[in-house]
């Protein structure tokens, strides 16, 4: 897929996608990533890309024009039609649902905000759709873009070095991950539980989906409620939850 990043940090974004799963994935052409600089299509000497906000007050605002130039060519530079994602905390909370959707699309354009924000009238014309990465505020919408081009990049058909590692992955079927372990099988910190040694593939899928269960169950009970469990996921549960007794909900960490 393609990505366009509309921001006045360009470098910052070819850095982040620059590094292991998703560096690989643009290396092999799997993800393609651009980054476009507001600031080139600014006018005037000092390619002003923000002022004062309207009615007063501390901050600055980023400028209608150059940004919509710079939505313009981001655009024109492929046939593709792509929606303009705007990162912003006022967006839509972004979850593993949502990042599947987004890797499914064969382009997009993802728009950073500065400082107090884009003048509205912007994000009334030009964004499809404004998406958070959680509630919580960053200096710009740089970080969350490179949190939605790691999430995307490594769901790209053949970044994974192993084909089932994203089927694996925590929320994938909508619980937390199971616990992992690797040699020394006994150590200072503890021994790896014994059913994973055990050559039992069948007892250590069983232990996964109880640990994945559990966890789920532990710390984010939330996840559950939507989920229709099947007999036997709901007996892995309530195993767990029988050994786990007088500790409901409290962290296992
Ligand atoms: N820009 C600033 N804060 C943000 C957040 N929490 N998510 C996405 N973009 C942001």
């Amino acid at each position: 897929m393609r990505v366009d990043v509309v921001t006045l940090f360009p470098e910052f974004v070819r850095q982040c996608a620059g590094f292991g799963v998703v560096g690989r994935a643009v290396e092999r052409g799997l993800l393609e990533l651009e980054a476009w600089n507001p600031r080139d299509r600014a006018e005037g000497g000092y390619r002003r890309v923000d002022d004062t906000a309207c009615g007063g007050g501390p901050g600055m605002v980023l400028l209608i024009e150059p940004l919509r130039k710079t939505l313009a060519a981001a655009r024109q530079a492929a046939a593709t039609p792509a929606p303009v994602i705007f990162l912003s905390p006022q967006g839509r909370r972004l979850n593993q649902d949502k990042v599947r959707q987004l890797a499914a699309l064969p382009r997009m354009i993802l728009l950073c905000g500065r400082y107090e924000g884009i003048d509205q009238r912007l994000i009334e014309h030009e964004v499809d759709e404004e998406l958070s990465i959680g509630d919580y505020v960053l200096s710009g919408g740089e970080l969350a873009a490179a949190v939605v081009i790691d999430a995307i990049g490594r769901l790209q058909e053949g970044a994974l070095g192993d084909a089932e590692s994203a089927a694996q992955d925590s929320f994938s079927d909508g619980l937390l991950d199971c616990p992992h372990y690797t040699r020394p099988v006994v150590h200072e910190f503890g021994a790896v539980p014994a059913v994973l040694v055990s050559g039992d593939h069948a007892a250590i899928k069983r232990w996964r989906r109880q640990q994945s269960l559990g966890r789920t169950w532990l710390r984010r009970p939330e996840l559950l409620e939507p989920l229709l469990l099947n007999a036997d996921d709901q007996r892995l549960l309530d195993e767990f939850k029988l050994e786990h007794k007088g500790h409901p909900h409290e962290q296992d960490h």
